[in-house]
């Protein structure tokens, strides 16, 4: 199965991602990760893609796409992989066609989260990340057992610099902007199902795999 989740800022497509790949054996690809990744590591990409995404804009294309190929070199794909946060417009979504093409592979779903502003505001102002092994917490929605620190590793937790409410505004219109012309391209690939990812997160999983299963 070959993947690509999309939805807003904040609508769970890291944390689903990230139990759906465990669960279908598959690796999770995040651009948003590579790119934090990095701006942590002060690579000459990390330093062209900061202020972007500090202003909740979007990468240029080229940059995105060009790590993304990387990554897919480096990826075990023969099982197949979830993808989060890439393609994020029609441009993108056409390189990625191009990309698998060259891997004799491709998109088998796309799936949309769908969720409400005031839960994505809620969600992204509470968001806390491990800066060791990227598991996502929530302050009260999925908090973890020991305030600061990662259940899964240990790691110190931290609140990404884009999650403030400013920027969050700023990623949305970025979203809106670009999300109708690649819904329409994945369905009339016939690829697209929605899901209401305003639920609890387990809800969301379950209807995730319902989807897939047919
Ligand atoms: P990226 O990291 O991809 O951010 P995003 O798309 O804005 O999405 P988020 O990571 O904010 O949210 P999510 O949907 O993954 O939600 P999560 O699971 O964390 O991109 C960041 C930036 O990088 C972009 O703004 C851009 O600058 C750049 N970039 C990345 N890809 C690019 C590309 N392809 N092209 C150009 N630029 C690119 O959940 C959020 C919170 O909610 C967590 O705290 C979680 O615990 C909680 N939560 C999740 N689900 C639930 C639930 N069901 N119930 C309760 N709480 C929940």
């Amino acid at each position: 199965m070959n993947i690509v989740l999309l939805g807003p800022p904040g609508a769970g497509k890291g944390t689903q991602a990230k139990v759906l790949a465990k669960k279908l054996n598959v690796p999770h690809i995040s651009t948003g990760d590579l790119l934090r990744q990095n701006v942590a590591a002060g690579s000459e990409l990390g330093a062209k893609a900061k202020d972007y995404m500090n202003k909740g804009l979007l990468v240029p294309d080229a940059l995105v796409t060009q790590m993304l190929g990387e990554r897919f070199k480096q990826a075990e794909l023969k099982t197949g992989f979830i993808l989060d946060g890439y393609p994020r417009n029609l441009n993108q979504a056409k390189e990625l066609d191009v990309l698998l093409a060259g891997l004799s592979m491709r998109i088998d779903k796309a799936i949309d989260l769908v969720s409400s502003e005031a839960v994505i505001i809620q969600r992204l102002s509470g968001r806390l990340v491990c800066r060791t092994c990227g598991s996502l917490f929530h302050k009260t929605n999925m908090p973890p057992k020991k305030e600061g620190v990662c259940d899964a590793c240990g790691g110190e937790l931290y609140q990404r610099t884009d999650d403030k409410e400013e920027t969050i505004r700023n990623r949305l219109v970025v979203y809106r902007e670009e999300v109708a012309a690649l819904l329409k391209y994945y369905k009339e690939k016939g690829l697209l199902v929605s899901v209401n990812a305003d639920g609890e997160a387990s809800l969301v999983l379950d209807k995730i795999i319902e989807l897939l299963r047919k």
